[in-house]
């Protein structure tokens, strides 16, 4: 493809944001020259959203139907960067107007809305048309890092991990309801951060073979009613009702991996917490810890620094890591990364994918992928609802039970 890339972004949310910022700065990240982007429209409901954010970011229009955007002749990628719940309708009729999308995670809030779109996505894929899913997370360098680690027998297979994503955006009675406290258990912290903390442990020790010790916990109950746009944690006019939470505040469950066993616990409630994603790895060789809060870092300990020198220590992240080298911008040791990088690498490697460039990045997640996410999902729900009890997984045909390739 020579011609230039339409671009939109459906959702002009927190997320949708980072999208709009991403299709800017990808075809400035790494060599192979992209054609050119064009950023032609912003889509949301809420119009003064759509229309600001358009200015913000340099689109060239708004929309507030994403049938306008489907039907668009001069776009061919669209971010779509709404409620869970109204994925499967926008992306299927994106996919039917030919469209290449990337849709953010989960998939959708139902097991059967997220198989009927892989199953769009392959038909789609048939004529060519590029349907990923953005665990956003795969990108972290730190992540990205471990996962090589792992891999290349530095650290050697894992033995167990913890990880916790703990966010507090809901933790004030106050934020009013909104799309992310209505559906069934499960689609509440477990989806909205549960699914990246779940992508993020398969992507470091393999797949979910078994799940157990599901737990939910709903400790806020009410919420006062918006009175109009709200969007995540953000304080908001109400309207003096209040709206029943429906899902989790809180979850926790073990897991026996493709290697090794672990536990996860995300929370939405967790005052001074905005966005606290901690995953440990404990491996034969040795033990690797990363801190979103910390992102150009790892924390590395290696049984053969002998008992003398042993112990975690700071390994600053840099050239030697993937996405730094050649992607950023100053590729040079010890300049940092931040959360908003990852959205970018994650639409280079997008662009890639659809441009057909020589030497791409590893492609995003497929759709099946995102099912696959929603069924451990699904059987930790399944586990909640008894009390706990162990749930196993099927196989997956292309089963990643070992970690051994790179980022
Ligand atoms: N990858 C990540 O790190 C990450 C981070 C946050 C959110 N997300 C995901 O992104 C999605 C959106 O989350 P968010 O926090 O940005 O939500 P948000 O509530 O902040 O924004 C959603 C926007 O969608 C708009 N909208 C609602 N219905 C619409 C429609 N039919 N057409 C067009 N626009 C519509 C709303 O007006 C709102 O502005 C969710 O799937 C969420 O899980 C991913």
């Amino acid at each position: 493809m020579s011609e230039p890339i339409g671009v939109a972004v459906i959702g002009a949310g927190m997320a949708g944001k980072a999208h709009m910022a991403a299709w800017r700065t990808a075809p400035t990240l790494f060599d192979p020259v992209l054609p050119p982007v064009r950023l032609v429209s912003v889509g949301d409901v809420y119009e003064p959203l759509a229309e600001q954010a358009a200015r913000r970011f340099g689109y060239e229009r708004h929309d507030t139907d994403w049938r306008a955007i489907a039907a668009a002749d001069d776009i061919d990628v669209v971010s779509v960067v709404v409620a869970n719940s109204l994925h499967r309708e926008i992306v299927e009729g994106l996919l039917d107007a030919g469209k290449h999308v990337l849709c953010e995670k989960p998939l959708a809030d139902s097991l059967e809305d997220a198989r009927a779109m892989a199953a769009a996505a392959d038909r789609a894929a048939e004529r060519g048309i590029v349907a990923r899913i953005g665990f956003t997370y795969r990108r972290a360098p730190g992540l990205a890092a471990i996962r090589e680690l792992i891999g290349d027998g530095t650290l050697g297979r894992v033995l167990h991990l913890s990880g916790r994503y703990w966010t507090d955006y809901g933790s004030s009675p106050e934020v009013p309801f909104s799309w992310r406290y209505a559906g069934a258990p499960g689609t509440g912290a477990l989806a909205d951060v549960g699914s990246h903390l779940t992508y993020i442990a398969e992507f470091l020790a393999g797949d979910v073979a078994q799940v157990s010790g599901g737990l939910f916990a709903t400790e806020i109950t009410e919420r006062p009613v918006a009175a109009g746009h709200a969007l995540r944690g953000q304080a908001a006019a109400v309207t003096g009702e209040t709206a029943r939470v429906e899902n989790d505040d809180y979850a926790t469950f073990s897991a026996r991996f493709g290697t090794g066993v672990g536990s996860l616990e995300v929370s939405r409630v967790a005052a001074g917490h905005p966005n606290g994603l901690v995953v440990e790895v404990s491996c034969e060789n040795g033990a690797v810890r990363w801190d979103q809060e910390r992102p150009s870092e790892i924390a590395l300990a290696l049984r053969r620094d002998g008992s003398r020198l042993g112990g975690f220590r700071q390994v600053v992240l840099g050239p030697d890591h993937p996405y730094v080298a050649g992607g950023m911008a100053i590729d040079a040791p010890g300049v940092g990364w931040g959360q908003n990088q990852m959205f970018e690498v994650q639409a280079r490697a997008f662009l890639d994918e659809v441009a057909g460039v020589a030497d791409p990045l590893p492609q995003n997640a497929t759709f099946h992928d995102g099912v696959h996410n929603m069924e451990v999902l699904a059987a930790v729900a399944a586990s909640a609802a008894d009390g706990g009890r162990a749930v196993v997984l099927e196989a997956r045909p292309t089963a990643d039970t070992t970690v051994t390739v790179s980022a």
